[in-house]
C-alpha cells in the first residue's frame, strides 16, 4: 500500500471530510477527497480545486450549488490556506505559500525529505527487462526497454518495494542458427578483435537477409537442411556448431555486459533461454501425460480457444519446446527461486498475444500465481525517416551510437572548457550527458506511444530534453556553491515565481507514486521539465544573491531544494547530474 500522502493536501482534505459531514450530513473519507483535489484552470481562480460532482450527486443538488453550500459550512481553514471561493462546481483554494515553505523547505534541503516512508508492506517484485537476443544487434531500439526497465526498477526502489531485477536473453533458436550458418559456410571476414558481439549481429542481419533472398531459389532445400542439422547440434549440445555457439555466444554477452555497465544497469539473476529449455520440455510432457495438454497434428498444445487465444502450441511433433513452453517454465522458476509475489515482464506490445497465452496457460494448469504476472508493454522506437529494419540497413548499433553522441556533445557544448576542464572531466561529463539524452529521451513517451529518436532533438538545450534539465541541475548547483549558505530561515515567499517553485516542488512524491503507480516513468519525466522550468523562469525575475535578506537566503534555500529535487529525480530514471556543465 502507498502510504505517502502529501500533508498540505492530506489536512485539506481532513478539513473538507468535515465540511461535507456539516453540509451535507455525508460521510466521505478523507481519502477519497484527497485523491480528487486537483489543480485550477489558473493561478487566479487558486491553488488547489476541489470538483464537487460526486458529492452533490450524493446529496442530490447541483454542483455548483453544492460548492457554494460547502463553501459556507467550513469554518476553520488549515493554517496553510488564506481563503477559499466556490466557482461553478469547484471549491477553490488559496495556499499560503511561505507556511508552506517554511514547513517543507527546510527538509529538502537537509535531504530529509527524500528519506520518508512513501508505501507500506509492498509486495515483492520482480521486474524482467532487456531480455536481448544474442548474435543479434543491439540497436537504439533496445534502449527503450532497457531504459524503462530500469526507470521502474529505480521508482519501486525508491517507493518501498523489495524489487527482483532479472533478465531473460535469448540465447537459442533460429536466429543464432541462421548466424552461425553464415559465419561457417559464407562468411569470408575474419572476426575482429574488438568488438565481436556487434560484429556478430551484423553477421546476422546479412544471414537473415541472404536466406530471405535465397527463398524459392535452388539453394533453399540446402539452406534449410543446413539450419536443421544446426539446430539439432544445438539441441544435442554436441558438434562444432555448438561449440562455435559457446564461442560466439560469450561474445554477444560481452556487448550486453558493457552496455549494461555503460547504462549503470545491473540484474540480480539472469536467465537464458538455454538453460529452461529442457525442463521447460519435461514440464509440458509432465502435464501431457496429467491429461491437461492435448495433440493436434502431432504437436501438444492448449487450445485457447474459449478465450480467444487461439491454440497455444508447447511442443512440436519433434518433441522440441516452443518460445512459449520456455515462459512457462521460466514463471514457474521466478516464483520458486525469489518467493516473489508479483512478477512483471518489461516486453514490446508485439508480444501481447503471447504473455496472454502464456498467463492463460499456467492459470489452466492450476498455477495460482498466474494471476501475479503482468506483461507491461510498450511501443517501438521509429527513426525521424521511419522504421528501423536491418534490410534498410538503417540500424544504430548502440555502441557507435553512443560514440557519436559523446562527440557532438564535446564539440558543441564542451568545447568552450578545453582550456579550463582536464579531458577526464570532459569526456566524463560528455558521457553523463550522452546518458542523460537517451534515458531521458527513452523515458518520456507514454509506454503506449511510438517514441521517434532523434539524436539533435535530444540533445537540445532548449527543448525538452535530459540535457536541459542536467544543465538547470548544473547552473542552480554552481550558484549555490558560490553563494554559500542561507544565513536567514525565514522563507519568505512573495513573487508568483517563487510560488510556482513550492508548488511544484511539494508535489514531488505524489509524482513519483503516480509514476510508479501507473508504470509510468513520462509522469516524472514531465514533472521535471516543469520543474526546471519554474526555476528558470524564477531565476529570470528573482535575483538571489544580490538581493537583501531575509529574501535573498529564502531564495537560496529554494534553489538548493530545486537542485537536490531535479538530482534526486533523475536519479530515478538513471541519470546522473553532472555538477558543472
Ligand atoms: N528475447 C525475447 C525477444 O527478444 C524477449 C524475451 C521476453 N521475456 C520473456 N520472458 N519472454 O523477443
Amino acid at each position: 500500500m502507498f502510504c505517502y500522502h502529501d500533508q498540505f493536501r492530506q489536512e485539506l482534505a481532513q478539513c473538507l471530510s468535515l465540511g461535507i459531514k456539516n453540509a451535507f450530513s455525508l460521510e466521505v473519507a478523507w481519502e477519497k477527497i484527497y485523491s480528487l483535489l486537483g489543480p485550477t484552470p489558473s493561478k487566479d481562480a487558486g491553488d488547489i480545486a476541489f470538483p464537487l460532482f460526486i458529492v452533490a450527486k450524493d446529496a442530490k443538488t447541483n454542483p455548483a450549488q453544492a460548492a457554494k453550500s460547502l463553501d459556507a459550512a467550513i469554518s476553520e481553514l488549515p493554517s496553510f490556506v488564506t481563503s477559499k471561493v466556490a466557482m461553478g462546481p469547484y471549491l477553490n483554494f488559496f495556499f499560503d505559500f511561505s507556511a508552506i515553505a517554511k514547513n517543507l523547505i527546510p527538509s529538502f534541503v537537509s535531504g530529509d525529505f527524500y528519506k520518508q516512508k512513501l508505501s507500506e508492506n509492498m509486495p515483492r517484485t520482480m521486474i524482467e527487462y532487456s531480455q536481448p537476443n544474442t548474435h543479434k544487434e543491439l540497436h537504439v531500439g533496445h534502449m527503450r526497454n532497457l531504459c524503462y526497465g530500469d526507470a521502474l526498477i529505480r521508482l519501486h526502489r525508491y517507493t518501498g518495494f523489495d524489487i527482483v531485477a532479472s533478465t531473460f536473453p535469448g540465447d537459442v533458436g533460429t536466429h543464432v542458427a541462421k548466424c552461425l550458418w553464415y559465419l561457417k559456410y559464407h562468411n569470408k571476414e575474419a572476426v575482429p578483435e574488438k568488438r565481436k558481439g556487434a560484429w556478430l549481429g551484423a553477421m546476422y542481419s546479412t544471414a537473415h537477409n541472404k536466406l530471405e533472398e535465397e527463398k524459392g531459389s535452388e539453394k533453399e532445400a540446402q539452406n534449410r537442411e543446413q539450419l536443421t542439422m544446426i539446430l539439432k547440434q544445438l539441441e544435442q549440445k554436441s558438434g562444432e556448431f555448438f561449440e562455435l555457439w559457446k564461442e560466439t555466444r560469450q561474445w554477444s554477452i560481452d556487448l550486453m555486459t558493457e552496455i549494461y555497465k555503460w547504462a549503470d544497469v545491473k540484474f540480480d539473476v539472469w536467465y537464458w533461454e538455454s538453460e529452461v529449455d529442457s525442463d521447460s520440455v519435461k514440464l509440458a510432457r509432465d502435464y501431457h501425460e496429467k491429461g491437461l495438454f492435448i495433440e493436434d497434428k502431432g504437436c501438444i498444445g492448449v487450445d485457447l480457444e474459449p478465450y480467444k487465444l487461439g491454440f497455444c502450441m508447447l511442443l512440436k511433433t519433434d518433441g522440441n519446446g516452443l518460445y512459449a513452453t520456455k515462459d512457462i517454465e521460466l514463471a514457474r522458476r521466478k516464483f520458486q527461486d525469489f518467493h516473489i509475489e508479483k512478477n512483471l515482464y518489461v516486453v514490446d506490445k508485439r508480444q501481447e498475444h503471447h504473455f496472454k497465452q502464456v498467463f492463460k496457460v499456467l492459470e489452466l494448469m492450476g498455477f495460482e500465481n498466474a494471476k501475479k504476472c503482468q506483461h507491461l508493454q510498450y511501443d517501438f522506437v521509429e527513426l525521424p525517416d521511419g522504421a528501423m529494419s536491418s534490410r534498410k540497413g538503417n540500424i544504430i548499433p548502440l555502441q557507435s551510437l553512443i560514440e557519436n553522441m559523446v562527440k557532438m556533445i564535446k564539440e558543441q557544448y564542451l568545447a568552450r572548457y578545453t582550456n579550463e576542464w582536464s579531458p577526464e572531466e570532459i569526456e566524463q561529463t560528455a558521457q553523463i550527458v550522452a546518458k542523460g539524452a537517451i534515458k531521458y529521451g527513452m523515458t518520456r513517451i507514454d509506454p503506449g506511444k511510438k517514441i521517434v529518436f532523434d539524436m539533435k532533438e535530444w540533445l537540445k538545450l532548449d527543448g525538452e530534453s535530459g540535457p536541459y534539465i542536467q544543465y538547470a541541475y548544473a547552473r542552480i548547483n554552481s550558484m549555490v556553491n558560490k553563494l554559500g549558505e542561507p544565513k536567514d530561515l525565514t522563507l519568505k515567499i512573495e513573487m508568483p515565481q517563487e510560488k510556482e517553485l513550492v508548488a511544484t516542488l511539494m508535489i514531488f512524491h505524489h509524482v513519483v507514486q503516480q509514476a510508479t503507480e501507473q508504470y509510468k516513468p513520462s509522469v516524472l519525466t514531465a514533472y521535471l521539465y516543469d520543474l526546471s522550468r519554474a526555476y528558470n523562469s524564477f531565476y529570470a525575475e528573482c535575483p538571489v544573491g544580490s538581493s537583501e535578506e531575509p529574501i535573498r537566503s529564502s531564495r537560496l534555500m529554494l534553489s538548493k531544494a530545486t537542485a537536490l529535487t531535479l538530482k534526486k529525480g533523475l536519479s530515478l530514471l538513471g541519470i546522473e547530474a553532472p555538477e558543472k556543465m
